[in-house]
């Protein structure tokens, strides 16, 4: 028998891309590949790129500079792009890379076995299309093998808000949403095998409208679907719209003990014009209301979000608002970004920020949501959570994992394995993490608000 072909496989980029490379490790498995994490020995490299700013575009076309050598030293190594770059850019990165061989566009994964054996023979293999064939259905079956305790699992793709700073609804096509018999059936397969926390995954995830018993499924009717299979502890869901945030969805989280205390709910900006222009089809004032009827569902809602500055004729007083608005929230996580040009979307025509402005910007919105991270964080020593262990720890004895808000925990001792849920009191919060002892299992949780 001929040794495994091995694939190096980084991942770029958001939670959707690390689905997509799990399921595309798994196509190239059934061609007898097995996976390395040293692109030294791969026989195939394949980057599974994120084009959402400018700096994850270019460190795309740098790591693959650094491929040259490589491919000088082993001809046979095959090089591939996939995911978003792959999508936006297509034939442009064979052009200006030329030791690329594959591209292959996030809805055309399911040819990734075709599209190899034809590098095979010397050629060049391009697909981008956006075929009528569901991409879900064509892959292989994830193998039946073990996992670990927590899986993401994509039910919706792409996106037909078009924000005007977004390249998404280019990169990712229009609103799709996988049947909900399906889904449920992976989430099964997934559970017999280990799982017990599932994340779902959608560039627009409540937006999902899937085909399902009886007509049309919200994502609130996934959840609670999910919510009967046994041995599933744990439902999550990322990322969200505020427009698309429905009252069966609020309901859910007061209600479905399963799905966890946190919520992803970008807002970008907290001026009013500036949301406009960002084409948010939202105000501060309505996030703030929503936000607000989520916490009265589940008052110990951990917020998060995602936050642009230095948006096109953004001015200090525009991004006052956004502070504001963050100082009125009270996030346990943010994300925070500079605003970047993206070619072909509309905010890129328009007048720009100075750099120097967006620097100093991010600086000071950082500085007040790591405060807040960190007062979040500090709010849970005394307190009692559940936490699922995931892996032990760097200290021996220790197990680390992550709480119901997603604090990562670690704890010493205890006899813990890897998917275990247990009660534990937060002693101490560290730069990262907090620290914690395991009590009896069978103790109370408190999960009243922090
Ligand atoms: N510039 C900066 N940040 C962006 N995002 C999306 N597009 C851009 C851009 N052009 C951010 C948004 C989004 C997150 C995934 O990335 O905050 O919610
Ligand atoms: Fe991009 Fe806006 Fe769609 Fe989110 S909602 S993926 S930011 S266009």
């Amino acid at each position: 028998m001929s040794a495994p072909k091995k694939l190096y496989l980084k991942t770029y980029g958001c939670q959707m891309n690390v689905y997509d490379s799990e399921r595309m490790a798994e196509a190239l498995g059934g061609e007898g590949y097995v996976q390395t994490d040293r692109p030294e020995d791969a026989d195939m490299i394949l980057l599974n790129t994120c084009h959402i700013r400018e700096k994850a575009a270019e460190k795309v076309y740098s790591e693959l500079g650094r491929f040259r050598g490589l491919k000088a030293d082993k001809p046979d190594l095959k090089i591939g792009v996939a995911g978003c770059v792959a999508q936006a850019e297509g034939e442009e990165i064979m052009r200006r890379q030329p030791l690329v061989d594959l591209v292959v566009g996030p809805q055309s994964y399911h040819r990734l076995p075709e599209m190899e054996a034809k590098t095979r023979q010397g050629e060049k293999a391009l697909d981008t299309d956006f075929p009528e064939e569901d991409k879900f259905e064509r892959l292989k079956a994830r193998p039946r093998a073990k996992r670990g305790p927590t899986a993401f699992l994509t039910v919706q793709e792409g996106c037909d808000k078009f924000c005007a700073f977004c390249v998404v609804p280019y990169t990712r096509g229009a609103e799709v949403s996988r049947p909900a018999e399906r889904i449920l059936s992976e989430a099964r397969d997934l559970v017999e095998r280990g799982v017990r926390e599932i994340t779902l995954l959608g560039q627009n995830v409540n937006a999902y409208h899937g085909a399902g018993d009886g007509g049309d499924w919200s994502l609130a009717r996934l959840i609670w679907a999910l919510d009967g299979i046994d041995g599933l502890e744990r439902i999550r869901f990322t990322t969200s719209h505020p427009n698309d945030m429905t009252d069966d969805l609020i309901e859910a989280h007061g209600q479905c003990a399963k799905l966890m205390p946190y919520l992803h709910l970008p807002v970008q900006a907290g001026s009013d014009k500036i949301l406009k222009r960002m084409n948010r089809s939202h105000t501060a004032e309505s996030y703030l209301r929503l936000v607000e009827r989520i916490r009265a569902a589940r008052p110990d809602i951990l917020m998060s979000g995602d936050f642009i500055v230095g948006f096109p004729e953004e001015t200090e007083e525009d991004f006052q608002a956004t502070l504001d608005l963050i100082d009125a929230v009270g996030y346990g996580y943010a994300y925070s970004f500079k605003y970047s040009t993206r070619p072909g979307t509309p905010a890129a025509e328009r007048p720009q920020v100075a750099e120097e402005v967006k620097d100093d910007r991010l600086q000071r919105l950082q500085a007040l949501i790591t405060r807040q991270q960190r007062a979040a964080q500090d709010a849970m020593v005394g307190r009692t959570v559940k936490v699922l262990f995931e892996k032990p720890g760097r200290l021996p004895g220790q197990m680390v994992g992550k709480s119901d808000y997603l604090h990562a925990v670690h704890v010493q001792g205890g006899g813990l394995a890897a998917g275990d849920i247990a009660s534990v009191r937060i002693t101490s919060s560290g730069a990262n993490s907090l620290g914690g002892e395991v009590i009896d299992t069978s103790a109370p949780v408190d999960s009243a608000p922090a």
